[in-house]
């Protein structure tokens, strides 16, 4: 990953010294069209000369010698070409004709005779008549003029070495850097998968947080999501397979000890064997049941289910119509009290934690009244619902009330599995809510469920 965004930056970076390096072509092809620009208007001057010095139908070999040593000055080497006669008057007649000092000086800025390149020419025309043609090449200038061009031509080599060395080099450092950046949280999510594959499942918010909602991010999510998941996962899966070996131990023991009493002919009431033997099925089963039931709410935390729109009135009250004849059979009073209220929740989970935490009081209460109460709260601004449970039964002690969402644990009086809290507090929390507990002993308890309005 981290080589691929330095190549990828690497490619930009090339990229762009190919485009100044094109830049400086251009800027330079532009200086050599201006420098023939320029060229050209010379020329136009050495042609205008030269038609000057034909007058009358003939030429002014004066005026002809200055014309073509106009052009030397000018940095060109000419002839002129009678249409009839032919070649009359050349740079080099021009050249024959000066003094000695004069040359000298000419030589001293132009290569002399230098014999560059070929002639091109240019008609000559004088009142609409054509006179004939003016051959001309340029000479090679030394001194000043050129002295200026090569210095624009390195000034332009050097902007594009700067440039290289400026851009190119910033580029590498950003390049190096960004790499660096962009891969840090990839590479923090690699380490945490390896560490997950090893299992250790300890990663969650190890990965550090972006305020930006960009795509790392959002992998970032989903991946302590997942390191999550597979953390509880793992967990359930070490508590079940201990607890579920120690909860069946006890009744398979009582079972076999049965078994092999029946076995020995030691036992006088073969029915009442019977009857314990599948009173420990039962257990058995209702053990199984229990799990089955906190596997599922487990597995809910990946699987919410649809939220429906819930009269809770109707739905606490239609629960406690269906446990008030066994608690009232008791001798308990089993009130129910709230305003209408409509919530968007799940009734299926629920109904599982209205149930366990009522059968909870009923169990654990030999008098006085059972009370479920709902209504309305705001927490730490997140509005929502609260579903109480209160009873005046027997309490809990200090030592007690932290371990009672712990799975299977189960106090005095207990006849369960002990998962059934635990199922509570799980479901609770997938839905985002929160259980609490309070409870004095030999006063009663009270479960307050408080889940936020989905
Ligand atoms: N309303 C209550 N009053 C007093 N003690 C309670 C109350 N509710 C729970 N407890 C204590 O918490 C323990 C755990 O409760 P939990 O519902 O998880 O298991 P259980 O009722 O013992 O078994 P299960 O619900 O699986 O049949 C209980 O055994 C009991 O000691
Ligand atoms: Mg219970």
């Amino acid at each position: 990953m981290r080589t691929k965004l330095f190549l990828a930056f690497i490619l930009i970076i090339l990229l762009a010294l190919f485009s100044n390096v094109v830049f400086e072509r251009l800027i330079m092809t532009d200086f050599d069209e201006f420098l023939m620009g320029s060229d050209e208007d010379r020329i136009y001057w050495i042609m205008a000369s030269v038609e000057g010095s034909f007058e009358d139908g003939e030429w002014y070999g004066i005026k002809l010698n200055e014309a073509l040593h106009w052009g030397l000055m000018l940095g060109f080497e000419s002839y002129v070409e009678d249409i009839k006669d032919g070649m009359i008057y050349s740079s080099e007649d021009v050249l024959a004709s000066m003094e000695p000092n004069m040359v000298k000086r000419m030589k001293s800025f132009l290569k002399l005779p230098s014999g560059r390149g070929e002639y091109t020419w240019y008609p000559l025309y004088s009142r609409g008549r054509e006179l004939g043609k003016l051959y001309v090449r340029p000479l090679e200038r030394i001194g000043r003029i050129p002295i200026k061009e090569e210095i624009f031509r390195r000034r332009g080599r050097e902007f594009l070495v700067t440039s290289f060395l400026i851009a190119g080099g910033g580029a590498l450092l950003l390049a190096v850097l960004f790499a660096i950046y962009l891969s840090r949280p990839i590479r923090q999510l690699t380490i945490s998968a390896e560490k997950i594959a090893k299992g250790d499942y300890s990663v969650e918010g190890k990965i550090s947080e972006r305020k930006s909602r960009d795509e790392i991010n959002k992998l970032k999510e989903s991946f302590n999501y997942m390191a999550e998941a597979l953390r509880r996962e793992d967990l359930l899966r070490k508590h079940l397979t201990s607890n579920i070996a120690h909860e069946l131990r006890t009744p398979l023991t009582i079972i076999r000890g049965n078994l092999e009493a029946v076995e020995d002919g030691v036992i006088s009431d073969p029915q009442a064997v019977f009857e314990n033997i599948k009173d420990e099925i039962a257990r058995i089963i209702t053990l199984i049941e229990g799990i089955e039931d906190i596997t599922r709410a487990e597995a809910s935390f990946f699987k919410k289910g649809t939220a429906l729109a819930l009269d809770l009135k109707e739905f606490v009250e239609s629960i406690a119509a269906g446990m008030r004849k066994i608690v009232e059979e008791k001798g308990l009073h089993l009130r129910t009290e709230g305003p209408p209220l409509t919530v968007l929740s799940y009734p299926e989970k629920l109904h599982i934690i209205l149930k366990n935490l009522l059968t909870n009081a009923y169990k654990f209460t030999r008098e006085g009244e059972i009370v479920v109460e709902w209504g309305k709260v705001s927490r730490e601004d997140v509005k929502g619902f609260h579903l109480t449970v209160r009873d005046t039964g027997r309490g809990m002690t200090e030592e007690e009330i932290p371990n009672v969402f712990n799975r299977f644990y189960k106090g005095a009086e207990s006849g369960g599995t002990g998962l059934g809290l635990a199922i509570v507090k799980e479901l609770v929390t997938v839905l985002g809510g929160e259980v609490t507990v309070q409870s004095s002993l030999g006063q009663g308890t009270e479960f307050i469920v408080f889940l936020p309005i989905q």
